[in-house]
């Protein structure tokens, strides 16, 4: 690898520098323009060739007009512009409506070009995986402790590992050899001179979701002097994303996923039948145990059932039921779902309705909880994007001498002590980067703690299945006085999972005024869970302390927001549950003092202190302050 030089402003074409976007409007939207914006693959070495950036913006029609907010939706792999065009609306009345909401298709993704490819048909990608983990998913009764189970799993680890190596190779291959450069740092600098090309101005704005969160610890640390007002919101641990080894990521992202599910059988329970549709499993006085147990056997009897050569599996109740634990929203759909894959389980019958197709394929915008499939022919069918891999192999340390099995022992540890339930989804994108051969020409890896240009917001949900608020608190620690943190008492993945008027009202003031709250604050949520007998989060905590009943409230405004979410969840599904790009198919009642797992999961968090865990290495360039994306980076690693 060559070193840069450091003449890299001198060295760029200054029209990359000023170019104003040329924007068009979308036919049949007055709010929405999309533009392209060109950027060298490489941002040291602009003899690489150029990417094509997609852009699209929701033009505010508030006075004075502020600026723009850019967004994004995280995966990583998932599409800005769908972001904008399905909530930009939304966006921009949660931000008081005087901003432009951007977005673009990172690098890799959507339609911005090049993009990452590594099949050329579904019917290739199938082909390629032949029936192996992860593709088909791991089958595993309980939690995961049958020796047989994991005799099965273990005994996939030397073809899975070749299969790694070789998809590596594939990729690069037919994505015209551009993994380096798809990583976040350079995305961060495609943002930033976007900004300047749209803006012109020193303080970018920002609000990211999920993996957009990673774009956002990576922008406030890599340009602290241009951090306007910035939210980073269902918040991905950087350090476990940069700075440890990726597959390690996997049990980090699940940490609170178990609480999730705890919220899920409780509001069941507590709506009852038919509100919820599994709420009489028990009989008459359904307890959430009885759910939590109904939905265990149900994973143990869909084992027997695909062993019989069935179409369902413990895989795939797995998978379904963790996706639909980041949108509360759904919870009435996943009971019933539950409830008609339990009969076919049991009958062989698929239920009349068509059943809910759990697969999710990046270019799919529609719910992929009511779309009925007509299954088409899969050699004509596009293949899955795997940006997803590509993204976040790019960003990734060195794996040193990890393997397969190494891959597989955590996914048994992660089963075994963060989440026996959702511990054996064959899912994070990290399980393929020891394999991957390919990492960012730039990666930025810290650190985490500058002083900001101005105070960010944090938020974390109290139960987010994918991102838990102990993210979030990591996060905000860090940066000390330049972050305040708001935890939303929600579940579901980010704020936008379940609404709170609390959490917009703050987000509110600070895009409209550049005012956030003095110390770190607790919003609660209004969003209903299930409808008939209205449940929410809050009556959750109240039936538990008085077992009162519920309060009533407004079933329009869940429909509304229902609405809402599930153009969000359709762009927003992907951090580390991969198994919804990837696995195809469709895709306990531990219910324990939440406070007493959020302190454990915080202080087993990171085996040492998160400093002693970065290499002197890491530090590289550390009091490197970039101010614009033309800016060398420190030397190559
Ligand atoms: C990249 O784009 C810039 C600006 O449009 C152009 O000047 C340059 O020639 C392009 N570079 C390559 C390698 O195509
Ligand atoms: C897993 O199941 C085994 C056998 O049923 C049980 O002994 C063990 O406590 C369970 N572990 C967890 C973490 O639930
Ligand atoms: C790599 O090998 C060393 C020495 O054998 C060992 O201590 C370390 O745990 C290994 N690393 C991984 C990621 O397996
Ligand atoms: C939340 O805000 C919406 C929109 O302003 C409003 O319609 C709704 O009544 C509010 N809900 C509560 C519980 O205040
Ligand atoms: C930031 O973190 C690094 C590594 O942990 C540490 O050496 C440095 O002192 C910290 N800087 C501040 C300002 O806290």
């Amino acid at each position: 690898m060559k070193l840069l030089g450091l003449s890299l402003a001198a060295a760029l074409s200054p029209a990359l520098v000023s170019a104003d976007l040329a924007w068009k409007s979308v036919p049949d939207s007055k709010q929405l323009e999309t533009a392209t914006h060109v950027v060298p693959l490489d941002w040291a070495d602009h003899s690489v060739g150029n990417a094509t950036l997609a852009v699209m913006r929701y033009r505010s029609t508030g006075k004075p007009h502020l600026g723009s907010i850019f967004v994004n939706p995280g995966g990583p792999g998932e599409s800005g512009l769908d972001m904008v065009s399905g909530l930009g609306q939304s966006l921009s009345e949660y931000t008081g409506g005087q901003y432009d909401i951007v977005s673009w298709d990172p690098r890799g993704v959507g339609a911005t070009t090049p993009l990452v490819t590594c099949f050329e048909s579904l019917a290739a990608e199938k082909a390629f995986w032949k029936g192996t983990v992860p593709d088909a998913g791991l089958e595993a009764k309980g939690n995961f402790t049958s020796q047989d189970d994991l005799d099965a799993f273990y005994a996939q680890a030397d073809e899975v590992d070749s299969l790694l190596t070789e998809l590596g190779k594939r990729c690069n291959q037919l994505s015209g050899g551009i993994l380096p450069y798809v990583g976040t740092a350079a995305a961060v600098r495609d943002m930033v001179s976007l900004a300047d090309a749209i803006e012109g101005k020193e303080l970018i704005n920002y609000w990211g979701f999920s993996y957009g969160t990673i774009i956002g610890s990576y922008f406030v640390n890599m340009f602290p002097n241009r951090v306007g007002r910035v939210i980073i919101d269902g918040v991905v641990d950087p350090i476990y994303w940069a700075n440890l080894p990726s597959y390690k990521t996997w049990g980090d992202c699940i940490t609170s996923a178990e609480d999730t599910f705890a919220g899920f059988t409780q509001a069941c329970a507590l709506a009852g039948y038919p509100s919820c549709a599994l709420g009489n499993v028990g009989g008459a006085h359904t307890s959430p145990a009885d759910i939590s147990n109904w939905i265990h056997q149900l994973i143990d009897d869909a084992y027997d059932y695909k062993k019989q050569g069935g179409d369902i599996g413990s895989s795939d109740i797995r998978s379904y039921t963790l996706s639909e634990m980041y949108r509360p929203t759904e919870w009435p759909s996943l009971a019933q779902n539950l409830l008609d894959m339990y009969t076919q389980v049991k009958t062989g019958n698929a239920p009349s309705t068509p059943r809910p197709r759990f697969k999710f394929h990046r270019r799919d915008s529609t719910d992929p909880s009511t779309t009925p499939t007509p299954d088409p022919d899969p050699t004509t069918q596009p293949a899955p994007s795997y940006a997803f891999q590509a993204i976040t192999c790019a960003d990734a340390i060195d794996s040193e001498n990890a393997t397969t099995k190494d891959v597989f022992d955590e996914i048994v540890r992660v089963s075994r002590v963060i989440s026996p339930l959702f511990g054996p989804s064959f899912g994070d994108a990290g399980f393929y980067c020891h394999r991957w051969g390919a990492r960012a020409v730039e990666r930025f890896t810290g650190p985490w703690n500058h002083t900001l240009s101005n105070p960010i917001l944090v938020i974390g949900n109290e139960a987010d299945p994918i991102t838990p608020f102990a993210n979030a608190k990591v996060v905000a620690d860090l940066l000390g006085d330049s972050a305040v943190i708001i935890q939303q008492d929600d579940f579901g993945h980010s704020s936008l999972a379940e609404r709170s008027n609390c959490t917009i009202a703050v987000v509110t003031e600070y895009f409209s005024h550049g005012k956030l709250p003095v110390e770190n604050s607790m919003c609660g949520t209004n969003q209903i869970l299930f409808p008939a007998i209205p449940v929410t989060k809050n009556t959750l905590a109240s039936a538990a302390a008085s077992a009162s009943t519920p309060i009533s409230s407004d079933a329009d405004e869940l429909n509304k927001l229902r609405q809402k979410n599930r153009i969000l969840v359709a762009i927003d599904i992907a951090l580390c549950a991969l198994v919804l790009v990837l696995l195809a198919a469709l895709v306990f009642n531990f219910i324990r003092s939440r406070k007493a797992r959020a302190g454990a999961a915080r202080s087993a968090k990171y085996d040492t202190a998160p400093a002693a865990m970065l290499k002197k290495d890491d530090f590289e360039g550390s009091s490197y302050g970039y101010t614009t994306p033309y800016d060398a980076p420190p030397a190559r690693r």
